[in-house]
């Protein structure tokens, strides 16, 4: 687990410049957002959208392998049918607009969580833009919907405990790496640096088993506010940091 070197090209930090892999955000501030500027919510999560776009691009363009982003947990359902329905229809209408960029830009979209419970079309989109970025490779764009870090690794432990009933595997089998063989980052490279925008301090349940080693980086930044030079800038952070991984 040594961080990865800048990959030739990577722009931004220069040749001595250790670019993550991995970068992971956590979106979030977009309520009080609009609350400062006397919107509703909905416009908050709309400029929000936006910024998806440029965390994208600068992920993109600083030759990031994987940019995983906390679209919507677990939790969320506790709010009201109006935010939700709202959100739903913001997905709707961004994945419709932005599977163009997703295939020129060469990004390959995966999600995690259970984006099933989100209504048939929606659904039907979702997979649709799987299906059609599939071959590229340039940048992998995970996007969290109805994800809980908690539900998955308690379905990681259910699945492994199910098959040493089948006796396909001895309990004593279980390490680290079969149980992150079972969660849906299992194909993701290990996660370098995760950020959460908005000046909250706490992961909300957003994985807590890959976020072992990460850097973490707290922004006052409310999300719909992040830019290029916020992403530039927790990159450089990043780049300045000393991982040690217990080792001294
Ligand atoms: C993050 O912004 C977006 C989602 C959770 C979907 P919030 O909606 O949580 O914004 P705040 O935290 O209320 O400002
Ligand atoms: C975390 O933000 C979830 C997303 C950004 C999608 P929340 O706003 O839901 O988290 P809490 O409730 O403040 O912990
Ligand atoms: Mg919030």
């Amino acid at each position: 687990m040594t961080p990865a070197a800048a990959p030739a090209g990577a722009k931004g930090l220069g040749a001595a410049g250790k670019v993550p892999r991995h970068v992971a955000i956590i979106m979030d501030g977009n309520g009080r957002w609009a609350q400062q500027r006397g919107l509703p919510r909905a416009a908050g999560h709309k400029a929000g959208a936006e910024a998806v776009r440029r965390a994208l691009q600068a992920a993109a363009d600083q030759g990031v392998e994987v940019l995983t982003l906390y679209a919507f947990s677990s939790e969320n359902w506790r709010r009201s049918d109006e935010e939700i329905s709202d959100l739903t229809a913001l997905m709707r209408f961004y994945l419709e607009r932005e599977l163009k960029t997703l295939e020129k830009e060469r990004v390959k979209l995966k999600l995690i969580g259970d984006h099933s419970a989100f209504g048939a079309e929606l659904v039907e989109r979702l997979d649709r833009a799987i299906e059609r970025t599939s071959s590229n490779t340039r940048l992998t764009l995970v996007i969290a919907l109805n994800y809980g870090s908690r539900a998955e690794i308690a379905s990681a432990a259910r699945r492994l405990a199910q098959r040493a009933v089948d006796s396909e595997i001895e309990p004593a089998a279980i390490d680290e790496a079969a149980i992150a063989a079972e969660l849906q980052t299992n194909d993701l490279p290990e996660l370098d640096l995760l950020i959460r925008t908005s000046g909250e301090v706490r992961l909300s349940n957003f994985l807590l088993w890959q976020a072992a080693y990460a850097e973490l980086l707290f922004l006052d930044v409310l999300w719909p506010d992040f830019d290029e030079a916020a992403f530039a800038g927790a990159l450089q952070t990043y780049a300045a940091r000393n991982r040690r991984f217990g080792g001294r």
